[in-house]
C-alpha cells in the first residue's frame, strides 16, 4: 500500500497531544497510523519505559519504526481491514492499551465513506472517524485516546452517527483547535480531541426524569428553528416580542420593544431554551425562556421547547456545562458561524436526549437514539450492544421543525 495522507505531526503538536493525557504513568502507548513515529516519540519522551505498539499501512514507515523500536510490536497493517489486523501479531490476542495516540489519514475523496464495525453495529463515516471508532475497541476500560481530527468531521452529517455513538459511550473533550497550516503542505482545520470511557454513562438529566419504578417519565424536547428575517419583519405596536440572538444575554431572554403579530408559524411559548443558530457560539447566549412567555423567533435563533421550567434549566445546564467546547464546535462556517438543526439534534441525542416519532412532522429514529446510556455493562460485548440497539425505552423526545 502506498503512503496515504503522510502528513507527519510536527513535534510541538505531538507534544500537545501527549500533554492532554491525564495519567502520570503509562505502561503501553499505541499508534495505529504511526507513520514516521512522531507521536510515539513524543510519548516516549514523557514515559521513557512505555512499551510501544505500532502499525502503518506503508512498508517504508514500518521498516523505520522497527529500526527505532526493535523490541516492540510493529506491523504493516491496513488498520481499517479486520482481516489485515487479525493477520498481524500486533492485534491478534491483544488486550486493551491504556493510551492510543492518532493522527489518522483524513482524505475522503468525494462522498466516499468507510464502513466500520462498532460493537454489533455497522457505521458509515469518514476515514478519520473510522480510525477512532476502530481504535477505541483496543482501549482499556480506564484508557484514553487522543487524536488530531479534522474539524469538518465534528460537524458533518456523514459522521453524525459515529459521533453520536462515541459521545454516548465516551467523554469527548476538544482540547485545542490547531492552526490551518499546522501541518506542512496541507491547509486543514483540525482539533486535538480526547476520548475516555465513561465509568458509568449516567446523565444527571436522565436521572432526574426517571420515576421510582425505573421507567422513564421523561418529557419531550422540540427543536424549533426561527423563521423571521429581521430585515423583513413586519413590526407592530403591540404583539409578541421578536427575539433575535442579540436578545439572548447572560443566560436569559431580554424582552425588547420590537414586536410582531402573533402567528402559529413563528411564535412559541416557554418553557424553552433559546440559543443562537448563527453567530459566534457563546454560553451566555444559551438562554432560558420561562413558562407561558410567548415570543417570536428570528431566523438566527433556535428554540428547544421543554416540558417544564425545571426541564429547561436542565437542558440549558447540559449545553453550558463541561461539554461546552463540544457544543461550540458544532458551529461551522468560516465567516459567519452557524449550527445546523440536524447537527444540534445529533449532539443532543448523543448526550442522552432521545428521539421519538411525532406524526407528520416527525424525524426518523436515528441509530444512536436507542442507546441506553444508563447501562453500565461492558461497552463492546455483543449482548450489551444488542441490548442497547434493541432498547424500547423512550425518554426525551426531540421533535424537529424546519
Ligand atoms: C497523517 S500520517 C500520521 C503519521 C504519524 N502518526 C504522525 O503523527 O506523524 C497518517 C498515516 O496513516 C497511514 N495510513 C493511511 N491509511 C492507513 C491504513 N488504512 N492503515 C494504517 N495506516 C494507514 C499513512 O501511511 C500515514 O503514515
Amino acid at each position: 500500500m502506498t503512503r496515504h495522507d503522510g502528513y507527519d505531526t510536527p513535534a510541538e503538536i505531538a507534544d500537545a497531544l501527549v500533554r492532554c493525557v491525564s495519567r502520570d504513568e503509562i505502561t503501553t502507548v499505541a499508534d495505529f497510523a504511526a507513520g514516521g513515529g512522531a507521536l510515539l516519540h513524543a510519548a516516549r519522551l514523557r514515559w521513557p519505559s512505555a512499551e510501544v505498539v505500532a502499525c502503518d499501512a506503508d512498508r517504508s514507515c514500518v521498516r523505520l519504526l522497527r529500526a527505532t523500536y526493535p523490541k516492540s510490536a510493529v506491523s504493516c497493517v491496513d488498520f481499517l481491514s479486520e482481516r489485515s489486523r487479525m493477520a498481524s501479531t500486533v492485534f491478534r490476542g491483544r488486550t486493551g492499551v491504556p493510551l492510543i495516540l492518532l493522527n489518522p489519514p483524513f482524505t475522503c475523496r468525494g462522498a466516499r465513506t468507510e464502513q466500520v464495525s462498532f460493537g454489533t453495529m455497522q457505521v458509515n463515516c469518514s476515514v478519520a472517524l473510522a480510525f477512532v471508532l476502530t481504535a477505541v475497541s483496543y482501549m482499556t476500560e480506564d484508557g484514553q485516546l487522543v487524536a488530531v481530527l479534522p474539524q469538518g468531521s465534528l460537524r458533518s452529517s456523514k459522521d453524525a452517527t459515529g459521533w453520536g455513538l462515541l459521545r454516548s459511550l465516551f467523554d469527548v473533550e476538544i482540547h485545542q483547535n490547531l492552526h490551518c497550516r499546522a501541518f506542512s503542505g496541507a491547509v486543514v482545520h483540525t482539533s486535538v480531541v480526547s476520548f475516555k470511557k465513561r465509568a458509568r454513562a449516567t446523565l444527571k438529566l436522565a436521572k432526574r426524569t426517571t420515576n421510582n419504578s425505573g421507567a422513564s417519565a421523561a418529557p419531550a424536547v422540540e427543536i424549533i428553528r426561527g423563521k423571521i428575517q429581521l430585515h423583513n419583519a413586519r413590526l407592530v405596536r403591540s404583539g409578541v416580542p421578536l427575539i433575535h440572538s442579540t436578545e439572548l444575554r447572560d443566560g436569559r431572554v431580554q424582552i425588547t420593544s420590537r414586536h410582531v403579530a402573533s402567528s402559529t408559524r413563528s411564535t412559541i411559548r416557554g418553557p424553552a431554551v433559546l440559543l443562537p443558530r448563527v453567530g459566534t457560539p457563546c454560553k451566555q447566549k444559551v438562554a432560558v425562556l420561562s413558562s407561558s412567555v410567548e415570543i417570536a423567533l428570528s431566523d438566527c435563533v433556535i428554540a428547544l421547547r421543554c416540558a417544564t421550567d425545571h426541564h429547561a434549566e436542565d437542558v440549558a445546564a447540559l449545553l453550558r456545562g463541561d461539554r461546552w467546547t463540544d457544543v461550540a464546535a458544532l458551529y461551522g462556517g468560516t465567516c459567519a458561524r452557524y449550527v445546523r438543526v440536524a447537527v444540534l439534534q445529533d449532539w443532543l441525542t448523543g448526550n442522552g436526549i432521545k428521539t421519538e416519532e411525532f406524526g407528520p412532522i416527525s424525524v426518523p429514529i436515528s441509530s444512536t437514539a436507542a442507546i441506553d446510556e444508563r447501562a453500565a455493562s461492558p461497552l463492546f460485548s455483543a449482548s450489551a450492544m444488542a441490548h442497547r440497539a434493541g432498547s424500547t425505552e423512550r425518554p426525551h423526545a426531540i421533535r424537529r421543525y424546519r
